[in-house]
């Protein structure tokens, strides 16, 4: 935009254009006298303040189709101020026919006093200078709209690109405790199914040395048989719990058994606490606390305090972890107490840094507990820790329960009993 103020005058005569230049130069109006309306329509481009007309400028007719035709081109914000000076005023047909063609025409009677011109002008210049004004706010505020809009769509990226990546960490910290723990689920799939050997072949032999009519020798037949079936299921439900936890962390959120989740997460670190003689006790409350969450995402949280408590205790003469519940009136704590190494305020003022770690390259990425705070946040929980160097560790999660008076589902209950009496025996040690 080119904030020119000059006047574009189309004299009648010689003396017209001489006499009113310098008038104009004396009162400070820049005036460019052009000799005919095609000389203006050219000169439109380097910006005008204002048009002065006479009638006689106004012919060939074509003039007048030009000039609009150039107007019309101009931004929607400018309406450039004619004057005509004309003798017949109205009653001219050419006149007229500017007057329609060109708009925003204000007409001065020949013959005219000076002063009527140079008011008429002053306010053609006014006029134009709000619509200048108006321009650069229009312009402005575009461009602030559009840097608006750029930073919208920029935000709007970002997050995407955050939230794909926290789904990528808690992937990957995932599949890093499952391949830390494969060790001892393959452990844990070795007992059933050579049990299952074991009772399969005890079923052979008995129906091999089986005498025709026996009933005895088939009803022991068939325990051996039912024993084999239970270890079957055993196997089959640990591979389970495996996949669903490999699987990506659904979004979906719903009632979900605190038991359940605590046994599930048990389940997976089970053998190695029995190998490294870690001595385990639970202590669950009777009233089966419900929470609102995504049931893998908080089994992977409570698989990482468990790995992180039964590392704490590696080098400890007392090998021992606790896990309690404490259900209050709006929310239910959970507590994963060691007897492990401890830690000092240093130290546990930085362990939900995300890649703080103490353990060697490849024993742990450090990711552990800053996803685990990041998904009980998620779950409007708070984890807390208490530690004491050389006398243990109390991690304590409190979630909101589902519904102060809500009971677990019977599809939940039945779950939860069926980990108990896994987890129960395997964790007697
Ligand atoms: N119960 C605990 N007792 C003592 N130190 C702990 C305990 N829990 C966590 N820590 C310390 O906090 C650090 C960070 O734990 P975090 O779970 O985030 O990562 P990690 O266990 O090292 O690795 P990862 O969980 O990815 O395998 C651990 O390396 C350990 O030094
Ligand atoms: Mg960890």
């Amino acid at each position: 935009m080119i904030d020119d103020e000059r006047i574009l005058f189309v004299p009648p005569t010689a003396e017209d254009a001489a006499i009113t230049s310098r008038i104009f130069t004396e009162a400070g109006i820049q005036c460019t006298l052009c000799e005919d309306i095609f000389i203006v329509c050219d000169a439109l481009q380097h910006g005008v303040g204002g048009i002065i007309l006479t009638e006689e400028a106004l012919v060939p007719q074509r003039a007048i189709h030009v000039l609009a035709e150039r107007l019309g081109g101009q931004p929607p914000w400018s309406h450039i101020p004619i004057i005509l000076l004309t003798r017949d005023g109205y009653d001219s047909a050419i006149v007229n026919s500017a007057v329609q063609c060109l708009g925003n025409v204000t007409l001065i009677e020949r013959p005219l006093a000076m002063r009527t011109l140079m008011s008429s002008t002053v306010s053609a210049i006014q006029s134009r200078r709000r619509q200048y004004q108006a321009a650069r706010e229009l312009q402005s505020r575009q461009r602030a709209e559009d840097e608006v809009r750029r930073l919208l769509a920029e935000t709007r990226e970002r997050e995407q690109s955050l939230r794909i990546k926290q789904a990528q960490l808690v992937q990957a910290a995932k599949l890093a405790s499952i391949g830390e723990l494969a060790t001892g689920v393959a452990h844990e799939l070795n007992n059933p199914l050579n049990n299952i050997s074991l009772f399969v072949h005890n079923a052979l032999d008995c129906l091999q040395g089986l005498p025709a009519g026996s009933e005895d020798e088939a009803g022991r037949a068939t325990v051996q048989l039912q024993a084999a079936l239970q270890q079957v299921d055993r196997a089959a439900k640990i591979i389970r719990h495996l996949r669903t936890f490999a699987r990506e962390a659904s979004v979906e959120r719903g009632p979900v058994s605190l038991p359940t989740v605590l046994n599930a997460a048990l389940s997976f670190v089970a053998e190695e606490l029995r190998l490294q003689m870690v001595r385990v006790t639970k202590s669950f409350e009777s009233s089966m606390p419900v929470v609102c969450g995504s049931q893998i995402q908080l089994e992977q949280v409570f698989v990482n305090l468990l790995t992180n408590a039964r590392d704490a205790v590696a080098q400890s003469n007392t090998r021992r972890i606790e896990i309690k519940t404490e259900v209050r009136s709006e929310d239910v704590d959970v507590q994963i107490i060691d007897t492990g190494s401890g830690m000092d305020k240093d130290m546990v003022s930085r362990i939900f840094d995300p890649f703080f770690t103490t353990k060697d390259v490849g024993q742990g990425t450090g990711l552990g507990l800053s996803i685990a705070y990041g998904i009980i946040k998620e779950h409007q929980g708070s984890i807390t820790v208490k530690s004491s160097p050389g006398v243990g560790t109390c991690m304590t999660v409190r979630l909101p329960l589902y519904h102060p008076t809500a009971t677990v589902s019977s599809q939940a209950l039945s779950c939860a009993d069926e980990d108990e009496d896994n987890s129960e025996d395997r964790l007697a040690v």
